[in-house]
């Protein structure tokens, strides 16, 4: 597995998405990722998932040092009290002792970023979450927090897939050397589905879904989280690795529609 090298913590590219997921089928569906070979699993607070997976990631058997594990804290308990009451839980939940990657989930109104971002870098000062960063900021809220604020985010992490564009944030990360954590990388799973992907798939043996990952692994500075619950969409997801695309492949993904959102979080794009 491929890793990008970001703010002291080695990302893999590739990591299982869980959101959706909860309870028995969560714990089931991450243990299967983790025998399958995924080390980097992606949470947050809001998922109610984090106790399953904590579960899972005890009776996986994986070494500590092997994993990756991102949550993130919601936008209701950014205060900084609350962010630190959302960060013991989180980590409770999990049965770790630290997280890897620690994640703003998405920007409030009356978010105070000075103040957040204190708590953060302290969390990460005491070894607690390896690395700090955010989800679905815009490029203002990135400048205040890479150019004012000089928070050493290890990425942004945000919906990205074959059918949305993302080039002027892509672009801004780029020149700053954050990755982009993509997000609903298979557009929720349309993309499984799309005549375009699955006609270039053939060319390949290969399954539309994975020509749509393997679209977003061919670029420098991405990571992609696809969920999936099935042992075989897993496995296949990670097979994407190994498909090749060709110029042909990425002039036909570039001619898709490129404006179909699947989340919209407000107030980061108003
Ligand atoms: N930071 C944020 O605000 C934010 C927002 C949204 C998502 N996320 C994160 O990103 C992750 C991924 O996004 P997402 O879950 O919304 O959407 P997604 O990964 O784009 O799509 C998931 C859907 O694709 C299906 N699928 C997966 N692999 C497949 C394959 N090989 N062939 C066919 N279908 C396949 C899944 O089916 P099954 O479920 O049946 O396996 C599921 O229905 C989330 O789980 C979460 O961790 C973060």
């Amino acid at each position: 597995m491929e890793h990008l090298q970001t703010q002291g913590i080695s990302l893999p590219r590739l990591g299982l998405g869980t959101f959706r997921l909860q309870g028995d089928a969560c714990r089931a569906a991450v243990e299967s990722a983790l025998a399958l070979g995924y080390r980097h699993i992606d949470t947050a607070e809001m998922y109610g998932n984090e106790d399953a997976i904590g579960a899972a990631i005890a009776a996986s058997g994986v070494a500590r040092k092997d994993l990756h594990a991102t949550t993130k804290v919601w936008h209701e308990n950014l205060a900084p009290d609350a962010i630190r009451r959302a960060f013991d839980a989180s980590l409770k939940k999990l049965r770790l002792d630290h997280v890897d990657l620690y994640l703003v989930h998405w920007p409030a109104p009356n978010m105070n970023l000075p103040a957040m971002f204190e708590v953060l870098m302290r969390l990460k000062e005491q070894g607690r979450t390896r690395a700090i960063g955010v989800a679905n900021f815009n490029i203002a809220l990135l400048k205040t927090v890479v150019e004012e604020i000089k928070a050493p985010i290890a990425c942004n992490q945000v919906e990205y897939h074959v059918m949305l564009d993302q080039t002027p944030l892509r672009k801004y990360l780029s020149s700053k050397a954050i990755p982009l954590v993509a997000y609903c990388p298979l557009a929720q799973g349309r993309a499984a589905s799309d005549a375009t992907l699955a006609a270039i798939g053939r060319k390949h043996g290969a399954s539309a879904a994975q020509v749509a990952l393997k679209w977003l692994l061919d670029q420098d500075g991405v990571a992609a989280i696809p969920k999936a619950s099935r042992a075989e969409s897993q496995r296949a997801n990670l097979g994407a690795l190994n498909v090749g695309l060709d110029d042909e492949d990425r002039q036909a993904i570039a001619a898709l529609p490129k404006d179909r959102r699947c989340v919209n979080p407000g107030l980061a794009w108003d």
